[in-house]
């Protein structure tokens, strides 16, 4: 049962962004990074998520890459990914931040989607920044022979500039925020619901579990998104 105030702030609302994370992803069977047996307790983001450990190991880490792509490839998006899809096109303006690479929210159908950890279709050049959209690892650039590596933000690495910029300006103008099966650990993309309640917003996290941002949220909706999101559609929909 999604709580009434829930409903009534959506069916008021101009502006609707959505932080998404691994979680959303969960229920398509793509792993998460810090569950239990997510990516991180099996592998070192030192190594395989890091300038440091590219230039270690640039086959490892393109190995790495290029079976995660494989993995999603190979998944569906789930209920969660279509309820979003859907609730896009229910609300006057919409806007999908996304912490995922896998591509799944477009597969479903979400239009708006701004990826601020890059994604696991492309490549890009390490020295002059071109991307190859191939959906394959060219080892040198086309265009200066500099090494290809995934278009994926690593840690230590700043955030794809436009796109975190036009994050930025949707949280701002906000009337619901919504935190969706993200740990909410991972800073900048973390910061964005408390931005959009410093402006207004009524923020509403979907998650099974409790995180640091659970306290600050107006709503916690405790489930998995691929329960909840089907739900909150169908309750919003109803007459
Ligand atoms: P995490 O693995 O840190 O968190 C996943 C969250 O999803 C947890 O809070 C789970 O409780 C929740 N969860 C699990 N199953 C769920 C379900 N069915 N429905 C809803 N929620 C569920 O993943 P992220 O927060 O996305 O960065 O991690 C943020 C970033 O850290 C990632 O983008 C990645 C990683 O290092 C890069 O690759 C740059």
């Amino acid at each position: 049962m999604i709580p009434a105030n829930v409903i009534e702030r959506l069916r008021c609302a101009d502006h609707v962004v959505v932080l998404t994370g691994a979680g959303v992803s969960a229920e398509s069977g793509v792993a998460t990074f810090r569950d239990p047996d997510g990516l991180w307790a099996k592998f070192r983001p030192e190594e395989l998520a890091s300038m440091t450990g590219f230039l270690a190991n640039p086959e490892r880490v393109r190995d790495w890459y290029a079976h995660r792509l494989h993995v999603v490839d190979s998944v569906e998006p789930n209920a969660g990914h279509h309820a979003l899809a859907a609730l896009e096109r229910l609300v006057p303006s919409f806007t999908l931040v996304t912490q995922n690479v896998d591509r799944l929210h477009q597969r479903a159908g979400s239009m708006n989607v701004l990826e601020v950890h890059g994604n696991l279709v492309e490549n890009r050049c390490n020295d002059c920044g071109w991307i190859d959209d191939a959906h394959q690892a060219e080892l040198q650039c086309k265009t200066c022979f500099g090494p290809m590596r995934p278009n994926v933000v690593w840690f230590g690495e700043d955030l794809p500039h436009d796109v975190w910029v036009q994050a930025e300006e949707a949280t701002r103008r906000a009337d619901v925020m919504f935190s969706i099966g993200t740990s909410a650990q991972v800073y900048p993309a973390a910061g964005l619901p408390y931005l959009a309640k410093d402006h207004g917003a009524f923020v509403i996290e979907v998650n099974p579990d409790s995180t640091e941002l659970t306290p600050y949220a107006h709503a916690h909706l405790r489930g998995p998104s691929g329960v909840i999101l089907p739900e909150l559609i169908s309750e919003l929909t109803a007459a």
